[in-house]
C-alpha cells in the first residue's frame, strides 16, 4: 500500500490535521486540532505542524496544507487571518525543511473544491463546478471537468463598489445577527453575479454554515443548480491530501 497521506487545516484559530484514506476521502482515526499560534509567522507555524505530525507516526505520506492564501508554485501571495509574513514566503519549501516531509500547500477554498469534486457533492460532475466557501470570508474554488483552476478569489468580487465577502460572508451575518432571509438576499446578489460573469453548470456551497443549508439555500434565488457541501468541515483536510498525493505523482 501506498504510505499514507496527512491533510492539515491551517486557518486563523485552528491547525487541524488527519490521515486520510483516499480511496474514501475519509480520515483515518481522529482529527487533532492545536490552537494557531500568536503570531502565525511561517516559523511558528512549522513548529505545530511537527508536532501534528507527531502525533501519526504510522502516516508517513506527503503533507498536504490548506492555508487561507493565493499559492503559486508553493509560493504564498496573500494572507488571509494569519501573519502577513507568509507573503512571499516559499511555505512548500519552509515546511518541507522543518517537517522533513514533502509538503504541498494549498489555497483553503481550492482543497475543498477538490475534495467535493473527487467524494463529495459535485462527484462525477462534469462542466464548470464552482464551490464557494461561507466562512470568515468568502473563498471560491473552480473545478472543470474534474480539474482545478487554482487561486480564483471570486469571494473578492466588487459588487456595488464592496468587496463581496464583506456584505455576505457568514462571519458577517454573524456579527450582525442577519436573519438566514436577509442573508440570503446578500447571497443571491452574489451567486446571479457570479452566475453572469461565469455561467457555472453547478454552484456548492461549503463552510461551516453549510451544516444549516436546509435554513437558506432553498432561499438563494438563482438559475443555476446550487447544492450544500456533503464533506462539511471535513472537506479541506481530505482535499489538501489528495493535492499533496496528486502533486507527488505526477
Ligand atoms: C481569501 C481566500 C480564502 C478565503 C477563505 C479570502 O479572504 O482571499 O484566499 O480562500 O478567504 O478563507
Amino acid at each position: 500500500m501506498d504510505a499514507v497521506p496527512v491533510g492539515i487545516d491551517f486557518g486563523g484559530s485552528g491547525i487541524k490535521g488527519a490521515p486520510v484514506d483516499l480511496d474514501r476521502g475519509e480520515f483515518i482515526g481522529e482529527r487533532v486540532r492545536i490552537a494557531t499560534p500568536q503570531p502565525s509567522t511561517p516559523e511558528a507555524v512549522a513548529e505545530v505542524f511537527v508536532q501534528l505530525l507527531g502525533k501519526f507516526p504510522e502516516s508517513t505520506g506527503s503533507v498536504g496544507v490548506t492555508v487561507p492564501a493565493v499559492v503559486r508554485n508553493g509560493v504564498a501571495g496573500s494572507a488571509a487571518n494569519i501573519d502577513r509574513a507568509w507573503i512571499g514566503t516559499d511555505a512548500d519549501a519552509l515546511l518541507t525543511e522543518a517537517t522533513g516531509r514533502d509538503v504541498h500547500v494549498v489555497n483553503d477554498a481550492d482543497a475543498a473544491g477538490l475534495a467535493e469534486v473527487r467524494y463529495g457533492a459535485a462527484a462525477g460532475r462534469r462542466g464548470l463546478v464552482i464551490l464557494t466557501t461561507l466562512g470568515t470570508g468568502i473563498g471560491s474554488a473552480l473545478v472543470y471537468d474534474g480539474v482545478l483552476v487554482p487561486n480564483s478569489e471570486l469571494g473578492h468580487l466588487e459588487i456595488d463598489g464592496q468587496d463581496a465577502e464583506k456584505a455576505a460572508a457568514n462571519s458577517v451575518r454573524e456579527k450582525h445577527d442577519l436573519s438566514w432571509s436577509t442573508w440570503a438576499e446578500r447571497l443571491t446578489t452574489y451567486y446571479r453575479t457570479l452566475e453572469k460573469l461565469m455561467s457555472p453548470d453547478l454552484i456548492v456551497l461549503g463552510g461551516g454554515v453549510s451544516k444549516h443549508a436546509d435554513k437558506f439555500v432553498h432561499l438563494i434565488d438563482v438559475e443555476t443548480e446550487i447544492v450544500p457541501a456533503k464533506l462539511k468541515n471535513q472537506a479541506g483536510i481530505v482535499g489538501a491530501a489528495l493535492w499533496a498525493a496528486e502533486a507527488t505523482s505526477g
